[in-house]
């Protein structure tokens, strides 16, 4: 497995595999991987002839009060995971090579970031779809895969490959789960033993909803405040949001009439957790 420290060496890498007709799938991360991430790896490996994985948190995309700083890193255990499952080459590169002293340029999408995760966390996804449109640059794949666990990323990135034409296949993967239904996450390793148990609270709350709409219901407003009993039943919790919408727009929706997201921002402590399911009547 080869490993890419600056954004040159990973791009002639990659050209030179372009070169030789070799097709590249990329899965980009921030690190301190787990199976969500490794499932992401298989779809890309399933999808082209080499898989690509980037390991950068990138600053960008955390607010001053964030936790940028004590983001958890763990560079060795996540190389080892990528080897196991057979990645080419991991791109680990350094924040002064990404960001240089007079960087100046940002990509910023003009309606998907106003709904869910954006209104709390104001320059997040300017950053987001900056790194994902400078790592298209350096890595040059054909197909990338993102997690749906981060459904509002992952709209981010179909929108802004489409509107500045990056030749890229963008792939959605399914959010992998622990046991009891929590989604994995690399922030669920802040939680403290009660407050893991809390964070059950986000599944429990969309397993109730797609229950209730099943069985017919069809109030957005009703849904919604049946999931923020279910949260502020469990201790340690505060809802940032429990938004029903649109998939595509994001925008927000009164009555299901058709497959609908469901998206939850809890805090569960400090910690901000997010999940999702798609509704359907
Ligand atoms: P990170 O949080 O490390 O996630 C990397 C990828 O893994 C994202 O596409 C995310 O949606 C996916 N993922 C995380 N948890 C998952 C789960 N439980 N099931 C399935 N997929 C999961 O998302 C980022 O990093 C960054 O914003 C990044 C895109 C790398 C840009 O910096």
């Amino acid at each position: 497995m080869e490993i890419h420290r600056t954004p040159g060496s990973m791009q002639k890498q990659s050209q030179a595999w372009k070169k030789e007709g070799r097709s590249i799938g990329f899965v980009p991360t921030m690190g301190f991987l787990h199976e969500g991430h490794l499932s992401l790896m298989d779809i890309a490996a399933r999808n082209a002839d080499l898989v690509v994985v980037s390991i950068f948190v990138n600053p960008t995309q955390f607010g001053p009060t964030e936790d940028l700083a004590s983001y958890p890193r763990n560079l060795e255990r996540d190389l080892e995971l990528c080897q196991s499952r057979g990645v080419a080459a991991v791109f680990t590169p350094e924040p002064q090579d990404m960001y240089g002293p007079e960087f100046q340029t940002y990509v910023t999408l003009e309606k998907l970031p106003n709904h869910l995760c954006g209104l709390s966390r104001p320059v997040h996804f300017r950053g987001v779809a900056t790194v994902v449109s400078k790592l298209f640059n350096m890595v040059l794949p054909d197909v990338a895969v993102f997690g749906e666990k981060d459904f509002q990323q992952l709209a981010v990135i179909r929108q802004l490959t489409q509107d500045l034409n990056f030749p890229v296949r963008i792939l959605g993967g399914p959010i992998v789960r622990e046991s009891d239904g929590l989604a994995m996450s690399s922030r669920n390793t802040y939680l403290s033993s009660g407050e893991r148990a809390s964070a059950l609270c986000l599944s429990r709350a969309l397993e109730g909803a797609s229950r209730r709409v099943k069985e017919g219901e069809i109030r957005a407003d009703h849904i919604r405040r049946e999931a923020e009993k279910e949260i502020s039943s469990h201790p340690f919790t505060e809802i940032d949001y429990v938004t029903l919408c649109r998939p595509d727009t994001l925008e927000e929706v009164e009555v299901i009439s058709g497959p609908t997201l469901m998206a939850l921002a809890v805090k569960v402590g400090k910690t901000r957790l997010i999940d999702n399911a798609v509704l359907t009547p």
